[in-house]
């Protein structure tokens, strides 16, 4: 348990400039199932239980709408909003009932970079569907690119209460809100933006029968198929025709809260790409993964 109490990752709202591109990608190529359409968003799920794991935003830029992640009560949420007033953080919107899809009882506040955070309890419940095998199955992580990776780190731990796991030198921080590895990265970089976002494939097989899929429809990894080091996930990370860059992953790994100690982990191919696979990212995978400087003051989003 953290500060705020948040328990997991549930989705992210990402803006774009043509949710036809995004919806035929997504769901069509990356296996995510369409909840609904409306005329402006689109919401999509995985086969685990969250209501929806991603949304599009449609809009003249790219960049990141809300990140969401569940408290386990309306009352946490309260709690929480009191201890961010406490610290010192202005909420964009006050702990309320939300009419939006998914319903629930949300607030939402932003970090020192202007990322809007939804803390979120009571969204409806949706069946889970764990026969189907070469799906997403949630969100496994979502990287941000930073200007301040110690400013970062330190409101992300002080303020959000998450933990760090890992360090990739002083270039990238891994942090975690329960006892997977990590739920959010930061990487240092030149501006504000989304680096990528990982989806969690149930195993191995898994894995690879979706870069099955994804090749016969002319989709090739960017880089990948390799296994990192810090979290020992597989990897396969892909550029969508939106603008963003979607990562197969899986097998990261849990963490025992009691005795784990970070590591800092140093930027070689040996224990960057534990398999020897995939090699360096390409310039390609880097000025996709660098994303579009976004806007750091934000009007309310995701409420
Ligand atoms: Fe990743």
């Amino acid at each position: 348990m953290n500060s705020l109490g948040l328990r997991e990752l549930r989705h992210v709202s990402l803006r774009c400039s043509s949710l036809d591109e995004a919806e035929d990608f997504y769901t069509n190529a990356w296996g995510l199932e369409l909840v609904e359409r409306s005329i402006d968003r689109l919401w999509l799920r995985g086969t685990g239980p969250e209501h929806h794991i991603l949304q599009f935003v449609e809009s003249d830029n790219l960049g990141l709408e809300h990140v969401a992640f569940a408290l386990a009560t309306p009352e946490d949420v309260d709690s929480a909003a009191k201890h961010l007033v406490n610290m010192g953080v202005d909420l964009i919107s006050e702990p309320h009932r939300s009419d939006d899809l998914g319903g629930g009882y949300r607030l939402t506040f932003n970090d020192p970079e202007g990322r809007c955070i939804m803390l979120a309890a009571l969204l409806e419940a949706v069946a889970p569907r764990s026969e189907i095998s070469n799906q997403p199955i949630q969100l496994s992580h979502v990287v941000f690119n930073t200007v301040d990776i110690n400013a970062a780190v330190e409101f992300w731990t002080q303020v959000v209460g998450l933990r760090v796991s890992d360090w990739s030198e002083n270039q990238m921080a891994f942090l975690r809100c329960n006892n997977r590895h990590h739920s959010v990265a930061f990487n240092q970089a030149e501006w504000t933006s989304v680096n990528h976002i990982a989806y969690d494939f149930r195993d191995t097989d898994a894995f690879f029968q979706r870069l099955g899929v994804l090749r016969h429809l002319g989709f090739v990894p960017i880089w990948g198929p390799g296994r990192h080091g810090p979290g020992n996930n597989a990897f396969a990370y892909f550029g969508d025709p939106v603008g963003y860059v979607p990562e197969v992953t899986t097998g990261l790994i849990d963490v025992e809260e009691s005795n784990w100690v970070p590591r800092v982990w140093q930027r070689v191919p040996e224990q960057s790409d534990l398999w020897g696979t995939a090699g360096p990212p390409s310039d390609d995978a880097r000025a996709r993964m660098a994303g579009s400087p976004e806007p750091t003051v934000r009007s309310a989003g995701g409420t």
